[in-house]
Order: structure tokens, then sequence, then C-alpha cells
């Protein structure tokens, strides 16, 4: 383990969750806490003053993008970025390994996100900074399940439960759903636990990860329904169809309705279940994802997760960059405009 980058416990780059202990997952989780009141505004902080990121999204991105940058900024630094890659020189033939090398002599950590599995650990390589997995095509999303892990985490501590012995549907494409991969995984180092998993023909989970959560001594099942992996589950993990990851074959055979809606968990007698979803939901009419029809129940947590999505980056900038959570000097300051303060 890095004294530097002590969180992050095979170096300084983030790729995988598997580079995270039970122990050091409660640490970070407990940085996370202490920049609660950046993230809730309440606080302001210049820790990174001086220090740049470098943002690369070589695919669509909403949330992740938006709050790494923010995250990034909220405490002090600043950010140059590019997106797509139209707008970058990969588009003139450079390779990985160049632009890496380039672009992290400009920065003092870089965040990737590329369409290749391995694709981000081929820019750790090449790089002189830390660099953070934003999702490497159907490989990991590293950062993602430490929100969801978080998040549920706290989702069940409201409930007087804890992740130890819970039970997890998890359903949707588990093939291509790289958060799914790197959720299970993350969620391993728990004890006792059931996923109780569903997906469309072609969309299994990968043998891979299933045995990985048997391995660490949890049980999988593979259920022929939604209404099957719901019944009794704590919370629900729900994905999206990756349509882009996949023939326009087998896209079109997963235009079939709701993948989860209100009628399915009250069929399920599990109304009261979480409900997490790594987002987007795809609102298209021949989408097949989670319906809007929950949105008004009670276990809704898939905008917690957004907003804890920010406490959860600034802990990777503080760790990736060798911050202690002493070191963290939050100020308030009487300012001339007003927060909204999120719940
Ligand atoms: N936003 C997540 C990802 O990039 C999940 C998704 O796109 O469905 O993996
Ligand atoms: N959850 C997630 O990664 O969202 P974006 O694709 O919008 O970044």
């Amino acid at each position: 383990m890095s004294e530097d980058h002590p969180l992050f416990e095979q170096g300084r780059h983030l790729l995988s969750v598997s580079q995270f202990t039970r122990e050091n997952l409660r640490a970070f989780f407990d940085l996370a806490d202490a920049v609660d009141p950046i993230a809730k505004r309440q606080a302001v902080c210049t820790v990174l003053d001086g220090a740049m990121l470098g943002s690369l999204f070589f695919e669509p991105s909403t949330r992740t993008r938006l709050s790494f940058e923010s995250a990034f900024l909220r405490l002090g630094g600043e950010v140059t970025t590019t997106t797509g890659f139209t707008f970058s020189s990969m588009a003139k033939g450079e390779s990985i390994a160049d632009t890496s090398r380039v672009v992290s002599g400009y920065s003092d950590v870089l965040v990737v996100r590329h369409p290749d599995k391995g694709s981000v650990a081929e820019f750790a390589e090449a790089s002189t900074v830390p660099v953070i997995n934003a999702g490497d095509g159907a490989g990991e999303h590293p950062s993602q399940a430490l929100l969801d892990v978080y998040t549920l985490d706290k989702e069940l501590t409201d409930r007087g439960k804890t992740i130890d012995g819970c039970h997890m549907a998890i359903i949707g494409d588990l093939k291509f759903g790289r958060t799914v991969h790197s959720l299970m995984k993350l969620m391993s180092l728990y004890k006792d636990l059931t996923f109780t998993v569903f997906s469309p023909v072609s969309l299994e989970l990968p043998t891979e990860i299933e045995q990985y959560a048997v391995r660490h001594g949890h049980r999988v099942h593979v259920t022929g329904t939604v209404v099957e992996a719901v019944t009794g589950a704590d919370a629900v993990y729900a994905t999206r169809v990756q349509r882009e990851r996949m023939t326009e074959e087998l896209a079109q055979a997963n235009t079939q309705g709701d993948l989860l809606n209100w009628s399915i968990l009250a069929e399920a007698n599990n109304l009261e279940a979480i409900i997490m979803h790594p987002l987007p939901r795809d609102s298209r009419p021949d989408s097949y994802d989670l319906s809007s029809d929950v949105d008004d129940l009670p276990g809704l947590a898939i905008f917690h997760q957004t907003d804890n999505g920010l406490n959860v980056r600034m802990a990777i900038f503080l760790t990736a960059l060798g911050v202690s959570i002493e070191a963290v000097n939050l100020t308030t300051k009487q300012r001339p405009w007003k927060a909204t303060l999120r719940s």
C-alpha cells in the first residue's frame, strides 16, 4: 500500500474496484462524508488550488463528466476537458500512449472514459500523473460502483439494515453493463449477500463476475422473470440496455416495454424496495428500462446516487492527490448568492 495514496492499494491510479479492501473502503466513505458540507454548498474549500484536471471523455456522459469536473472545481482546482474523438487529435491517428503522455504534461490528474475495455489502463501506463477510470467499454466503472455502494449503505442504514446479509436484485443488461460488473465486485467485499439476477436472453451476467461473487462466499440466483428477481429484495439495481455495444439486431430484440415498473413491484409485493439505477434511464418509446411510474415510491434512490457522486468523486481526487482528511480546509463564507440546498 502506497503511503501517499493509501486508499488505492495497487498504486495511485483508480482503474478497478478490486483495488479496494473492506477497511480502505470504509476510510474512503469517511472521506466522502467529510466533504459533504462542500457538496451541500455549506462550505467552500480551496485545497486543490493550483491543480489542473484533464478530463477526457471519448464516449457520451452527463453525470460522470460533470460531477468529476464539479468535484474538482469545488475543491478549488481547475479543469481542462475534451469530449468525443472528433475534437481530439485521436481523430488524426494519435495513439492512446501519446495522447496520455501529452495531456499528463498539462494536468495533475486525468479522468478518462473510452469505449474499449482495458483502454484506460493503457492511458495509465503512459501517464505521468494519476488516471481515474470513468468507464472503459464493457469493462469497469469504479467511481460509479463507489457511489452506488456509498448510497446503498446509507439507504440500508436508514432502514436499520446493513449491506452485510442484504438481498440485492440486479436486472437488465448484465453483459455489457459495466456498472453491474464493478458493483458486484465491490459488494463482494461485504458478507453473506444474496444476488438475484435477471437479464434478457443474450445479455446475461458474464460467468467471471458471477464466479467472483461466489468465490467471495455469496449466493447468485439467476431468475427467469423480473418479478422473481425482485421478490424479497432489499434493493433493486436496474440497468439500461447498452445499445451502443451490440448489434442493431440484438438492440431491436430488447424493445419490449418496461424492465421495471410499479405493477411489477406490486406483483412482487415489494413496493418498499430501494430502487437504484446508474442512469441514464432510457425514456424513448422503444426502450426497455426503468419506468418513471416508480418515481413517487419511497425507495427511489436514483437521485441520491447522482448527488452522492459529487462526494465520492471529491474523495477520489483527494485520495489520488494524497490530500489527507485533516488537510481539507473547509471555510464558511457569506456570499451574495444563495445556494439551493439539496436534501
Ligand atoms: N452511465 C453508465 C455507464 O456509462 C450506465 C449506462 O450508460 O447505462 O456505464
Ligand atoms: N452513470 C453514468 O456513468 O452516467 P453518464 O454516462 O451520464 O456519465
